[in-house]
């Protein structure tokens, strides 16, 4: 049971070869490595830290990936899910699998749960907007704020938040392909909910809520979270995303993010299988949750 563990030069130790200057959520690497390194050692196994970019070569050793902190592939994707295909190619378990994650990297499979009954974020879908299509969605959703996002995006980089008060200036574009939404109130307030799966089953939940001034709850930005207790009809909301998943078993792990509206329903923000930081401090089992699933796999091989 040798497992690699992706990281990307700016949450990677600079001991391990990592920038002189680590992102500012890098402790969050670190603190996944903690939970996880003991769990897999316990099962006699071991956990290489390795940047998702080193040479196939390095990866000879490993009999199981996991895609870890890899927290830059957003501007990479292509060579990023190559690098998994030619991992697991090679024979490596990639959990999760290169095919979950080709579904997982746009944010269009929101429209993919969405038709599996899954309630999502009202979404504008846009090739690049400017001006006048952010106009016209303030019309369409009758609302005073909205949040523009990246189809293809993570840590909320990039985003942007207008007001029709304050719109972008007539020569903006978003460069991107884009979800127009609007700003749910609810994020300044219950915040976002998170469910982890290891499994397929649910492990632990967080509430996370933003900095004041802020409405990313996101560490990076200053966001906070707290371990809960969803109620089981939350459970059940969340269950019924993981399972829409496309793939014949259960993701290895799975971070279902929601946001209630204001009549209190939650809404799916994203279904992350790529490589979504898991909270181990709100959920100390996750270590050995994750140690014995990765061993079941490996077994099953
Ligand atoms: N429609 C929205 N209303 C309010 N806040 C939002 C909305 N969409 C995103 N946000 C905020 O922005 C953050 C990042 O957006 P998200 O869709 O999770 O993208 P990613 O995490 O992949 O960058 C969310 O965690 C939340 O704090
Ligand atoms: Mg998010």
């Amino acid at each position: 049971m040798r497992v690699a563990f992706l990281a990307c030069p700016e949450t990677l130790p600079a001991a391990l070869g990592g920038a002189a200057v680590r992102r500012g959520d890098a402790f969050e690497h670190d603190l996944q490595i903690a939970a996880l390194r003991p769990a897999i050692k316990a099962r006699g196994g071991s956990l290489t830290e390795i940047e998702w970019r080193s040479p196939l070569p390095d990866f000879a050793g490993f009999d199981c990936v996991l895609l870890g902190t890899a927290w830059d592939y957003q501007d990479h994707a292509v060579e990023f899910l190559a690098k998994l295909e030619a991992l697991e190619a090679a024979g490596i378990l990639v959990c999760n699998p290169p095919a979950l994650v080709r579904w997982n990297l746009d944010k269009a499979y929101l429209r993919d749960l969405e038709s599996k009954g899954a309630r999502i974020i009202p979404t504008l879908w846009s090739d690049n907007p400017g001006l006048d299509e952010i106009v016209a969605a303030f019309d369409h959703f009758g609302c005073d704020r909205l949040v523009v996002k990246r189809q293809v995006g993570a840590g909320g980089m990039g985003q942007h938040l207008f007001a029709l008060d304050e719109l972008p200036d007539p020569d903006w574009t978003m460069g991107h392909a884009a979800m127009i939404q609007p700003f749910l109130p609810a994020i300044k307030d219950e915040g976002e909910l998170s469910l982890v799966f290891i499994d397929g089953a649910f492990s632990h939940a967080i509430r996370k809520t933003a900095a004041k001034g802020e409405y990313r709850i996101q560490s990076l930005y200053g966001g906070k979270e707290q371990a809960v207790t969803p109620s089981e009809s939350d459970i059940a909301v969340a269950t019924h995303v993981v399972r829409a998943m496309p793939g014949d078993t259960a993701p290895l792990y799975a971070r279902i993010d929601l946001i209630r509206d204001i009549d209190g329903a939650l809404m799916v923000m994203e279904a992350e299988a790529i490589e979504p930081y898991l909270y181990p401090e709100q959920g100390p089992q996750l270590g050995d949750r994750l140690a014995s699933a990765i061993k079941a796999r490996l077994e099953a091989n």
